[in-house]
This record gives structure tokens, sequence and C-alpha cells, in this order.
């Protein structure tokens, strides 16, 4: 039964979809620049999971005393990717980290300070001095609250600079024209039912991550990748799906996080024997190895029967010895967190971690302007006009197989902004706008129609958790040909009963949270199954993704990226694109692959 939609029209130079920290980065560089900027977001922007990023920022500043160096940051990130992130989009990082710091701070971030007034800078995984030879302090941090810090305090620019926000609005599908280029987006506005279609020169999508395919993870609710979906559902691929990173130190049982600046401060894991196992695993770095380097490590002591508690399948992380006065300072929010969700006080007694779902290496292919890129005519980097993508969204290359902590803030500040001056460079204020593309809009309602008419037997909440167990069963932090291959049968039931078993419970088209569930759910399923089909086809292991039936790294034949496209009867199509080896400048020397330990 397809109803008629009342369509509000709009017109902007420049259009975000999302307000976390990319997002915001974006729109205020865009609208400081004179572009009339549109920021569309699902919740207000202060909510945007940015602003649950604890531990800092990674940038070296050298406040610490340490002798940092952009190029130790370079190395650091370019290992701990295991090889497989492009260097020219890594050096660029690293280079601008720096000066994205300094920047922050004079937008009015309340970075933590040392005794003389500097940026105070804590130890994070893998971040090192002189190539790995000992822990850098490079981090900076706002206690272990920075990422609330930004949002706020990019938010507050924001609209210094006359950004227009459209609040709970649900992105449905960006709109592209018959050549392929990206016109703008059409949304669903909660409060008064209507649809809006944007028009833009440039659409960036700036959605994050997709977290919430799993059960356990340590993303917010609204996770779920939406922007992904939309290019996945405008013929575009997303690269390097396999990638998903495990955070070490999830709570036993909720999956919030404990920010790995926790082990930076000098906190560690013991297992159920009170060893310090991290010292067998990385008897450099420890407990400060790569994330997925310490999941794993985790995941073995609790399968070889050396896990805590009762039930032997947790470890636990000791923060009891640190002085008081620090844990106040410096840990605050997860003080607070441990007491609420573990019933923990952290200055008397450890708390019970998991490895748990924390980020997504993989997303829309994009050139270090944030320009979105595809497979065309045998280039794989051929720019998709009119559409961008940053932060967790987006795949620059930099993280690879495996993200160091602290450099997603980095990531979305930088690449925000890289974002922000190529909408500049391209975009002339006020420049007239195609017609809008007519099918696009058709097939966008189209999908609307279908899940917000849909008539079956189950609810959104039992298909998704369907999906996230699946995901958590069958792609977690050890995977193997024929564990992935049952996932994908699992999938494609789970697939089969979102088309033709769901139903909702309302059908009204304000504050339909049923509805936004099940355009959350479609877009997780598209997500889910490029992810476990992207699995499928890397037969190495390499950073976050451990196949067992293939335990290592090859080079020789596996040193590329994954693009995956999602074909309309959910087959997934696979091909792959060569990692760029060569730094941008001649400042820096390529940093040729080698055997990753810490
Ligand atoms: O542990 C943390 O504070 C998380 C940081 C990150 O993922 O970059």
């Amino acid at each position: 039964m397809a109803a008629p939609y009342e369509i509000v029209e709009h017109e902007y130079d420049v259009l975000i979809v999302g307000a976390g920290g990319a997002g915001l980065r974006a729109a205020l560089g865009m609208a400081s620049s004179g572009l009339k900027t549109a920021c569309v977001t699902k919740v207000f922007p202060t909510r945007s999971h940015t602003v649950a990023a604890q531990g800092g920022m990674a940038a070296a500043l050298g406040n610490m005393g340490d002798g940092d160096n952009w190029r130790f940051h370079m190395y650091d990130t370019v290992k701990g990717s295991d090889w497989l992130g492009d260097q020219d989009a890594i050096e660029y990082m690293c280079r601008e980290a720096i000066s994205a710091v300094v920047e922050l701070e004079h937008y009015g971030v309340p970075f933590s300070r040392t005794q003389d007034g500097k940026i105070y800078q804590r130890p994070f995984g893998g971040q090192t001095l002189e190539y790995g030879k000992r822990m850098a302090q490079r981090t900076a941090a706002a206690a272990d609250r920075t990422g609330h810090a930004i949002l706020h305090t990019l938010y507050q620019q924001c609209l210094r600079h006359d950004t227009q926000f459209f609040v709970e609005f649900i992105a449905l599908d960006l709109l592209m024209d018959d050549d392929g280029a990206c016109r703008g987006m059409l949304a669903w506005d909660l409060a008064d039912g209507r649809l809006h279609r944007f028009l833009a020169h440039r659409t960036v999508l700036a959605t994050g991550g997709y977290g919430r395919a799993y059960f356990s993870c340590t993303a917010a609710h609204i996770c779920t990748g939406d922007g992904n979906a939309m290019a996945l559902r405008a013929g575009l691929p997303l690269e390097d799906m396999e990638f998903t990173q495990f955070h070490p130190t999830g709570i036993y049982g909720s999956g919030c996080l404990i920010t790995e600046g926790a082990r930076g401060e000098g906190g560690y894991l013991t297992n159920a024997t009170g060893e310090r196992f991290m010292e067998r695993y990385a008897p450099t770095a420890k407990d400060l190895a790569g994330r997925d380097v310490v999941c794993r490590a985790m995941t073995i002591e609790i399968n070889e029967g050396r896990g805590c508690g009762p039930r032997k399948d947790h470890i636990l992380l000791h923060l009891e010895h640190l002085p008081p006065e620090l844990l106040n300072q410096r840990l605050p929010g997860i003080s607070e967190t441990a007491k609420i969700f573990a019933g923990v006080d952290v200055t008397r007694q450890p708390i019970p971690v998991l490895p748990t779902v924390h980020y997504n290496m993989g997303g829309v292919p994009t050139n270090i302007h944030g320009e979105a890129v595809t497979l065309r005519d045998g280039n794989p980097e051929a720019v998709v006009p009119g559409l961008m993508a940053i932060g967790e969204a987006a795949c620059v290359s930099v993280h690879g197989a495996n993200r160091l902590g602290s450099n997603s803030l980095l990531d979305i500040v930088v690449f925000g902004r890289a974002a922000a001056h190529r909408a500049v460079e391209c975009v002339r204020p006020g420049e007239r706008l195609a017609a809008p593309p007519a099918l696009a809009t058709e097939q966008a309602i189209a999908r609307l129609d279908r899940l917000r008419w849909t008539k079956g037997k189950r609810s959104v909440g039992a298909i998704r958790f369907a999906l996230q167990r699946a995901m958590q069963q069958y792609c977690a932090v050890f995977r193997d040909g024929p564990l992935l291959a049952k996932g994908a049968t699992e999938l494609a039931g789970v697939l089969g009963s979102l088309n033709g078993e769901l139903d909702l419970a309302d059908r009204s088209l304000i504050f339909n949270t049923d509805l936004v569930e099940a355009l959350e759910l479609d877009n997780m399923m598209s997500q889910g199954l490029v992810s476990l089909h992207s699995a499928i086809g890397r037969t190495e292991s390499r950073g976050a993704h451990a196949r067992e039936d293939f335990p290592e790294r090859d080079d020789a034949n596996w040193l590329k990226h994954t693009l995956a496209w999602l074909q309309p009867d959910g087959s997934v199509r696979l091909a792959y694109r060569p990692v760029h080896l060569q730094p941008l400048s001649n400042d820096v020397a390529s940093i040729p692959p080698s055997k990753r330990v810490y």
C-alpha cells in the first residue's frame, strides 16, 4: 500500500550527513568559508557517537619531553595497519595531526594540561618512539572525555558559522543521477513525517561505523552505518570490510568501553592465575601492544582455560594500584562507568573485561581529499562525482587492517578538514544545481514503503538479534573457512527473514521508531553481508582479520585492499586494489613490510 509523501525541497552548496566529529569538522570548514552548508543528523549533534571517545587524539606534539616526531607516528600507524594502510594517506594524517590538535585547542577544546601548561599526552597502544624502541606519550587527552570535549567545541563553532542543522532526520538514500554522480539525498523528518530532498554539489557521508551489527560492542545504538549502506545501494563498493576491530577492554556483560588510556596510565591485564600474560605475547609493549594483538592474547587465555570468574570467561583489568588522585584526575569517566556497569570500585578491585567490537576499519573508499572513489574503466580510484566520505564511514585507508588507538579522533578531524578544503576548492557558493534525479527519489521511496508496509511474523528486534548473534559467532576475533561459510548460510537466512517475515507494529510517519529501526536493520544487514564475504575472500591473517586456517600474513598474494559490492539478490562481488606503499612526499621513505612484533 503505497502512500503519497509530501516532499520538502532544499538546495545547498554542500550537504553533510552525520554530526559526529568528522561531520562537524567538515561542516565548520565549509560554512566558515562561505559555502551554504546543511548538516542532516539522526540525533542531536552533541549526542553523536564521538561523544563516547575517551582516551584521546594522537599527534607527535612532543609535549611530554620525549622527542616525538611525526615520522615515528607514521611508522607506528603503518605497522599498526599490518602494512595494509596507504602510506601517502598515513603520512598526510600524521603530519597534519600536530596542527589539527593546536587548531582544536584554539577553537576551545579544554585539553588536560601538564604542570607547565602544555597539552597533556598519554601513552597508547602501539604508539612508540624511534621506530618501536620505546613507548611514546603521544595521545592528547581531555581526561577520559576527549571526544565529548571535541564534539561540543566543534558544535559551538558550527553554530557560530551558521551551519544549518536538520536534527532527527533519517537519511533514506543518496540521489544518484544516470551518470553515476551524487546530487544529494532524501531524508525523513521524524518530527512531522515529511520527506526532505536535499540537493547539493557535494554530499559528505559522515555517518560513522556499524558496530551495532554485532551483539556486543562499544558503539552506541545509533551506529548502524547508514551512509555505508546508502553507498552500497547506490551501486558503490565498500573497502576492507573484513577488518573489524575489537577493543580489549569492554566491560564484561555490558560491553561499555574502558579506555585504553587506562593501560596508558599504568593499568594492566591478568588471567585467572594472576599472571600478567601480555608479557608473553608482546615482551616490549606488553599491555600496550596493538589492539588486535591484545585481543587475540586475551581470547587465547580464555580458550585455553585461563579465563577469570566462575565461568572462566573474562580477563581482569587492574587499576587499583594507581594513586586515587591520578584516577580522579585522568580517568574519572571510566571510574564511574566501572562502578555503574560492573559494580567495581576501581581504587580497590579489578574490572572484568572482554574484547568487544569497537571500530570498523572498512568503509566507503576515498582519496585523501575525502572524495569517494570506485572502480571505473579499470581505474580502482576513479572519483565518484559529488560524493565524499569521512571518519569511520570512510576507508582512506589510514588504518589498514588494524587501527591504532587514538588515531580515530585524529582521522575524523584531519579528514573532516581535508574534505572541507576540497569542497571549498571545487564548489562556487550559490552555483546552480542540476535538476533532482527523479528515478533515484522514486527508488528511495519504494524502499521506505517496502519496509513501512511489510507484513510478517517477526519483529525488528528478533531479526536484529539473529543478525547480531551470527556476526558475533561467525565473524569474531578468530575466524576460519568452515566457520565463515556457516556464517554465510546463517546470514542468508537472516536476509530471507528480513525480506519475507518482518512485521512492524507502527506504520505512521511521526516518530515511528519501529520503522527507524527497520531501516537501520536493513542497513546493518547489507554491511554484515559484505563484511562476512570479504572475510571469506581473504585467505590470510592480517591485523584484525585472524584466520586460523591461514595463520600467516601473505604479502605475496594479499598486500591489497578488498572492494565489495552488494548485488540486488544479496550476493557479494569482490575485487581488489593495490596498497599505496609510497608516501606522499620525499620527506620520508616508504616503510617496507616486515614482521609485526611488539
Ligand atoms: O580506548 C579508547 O579510549 C579508545 C580510543 C580509540 O578507539 O581511538
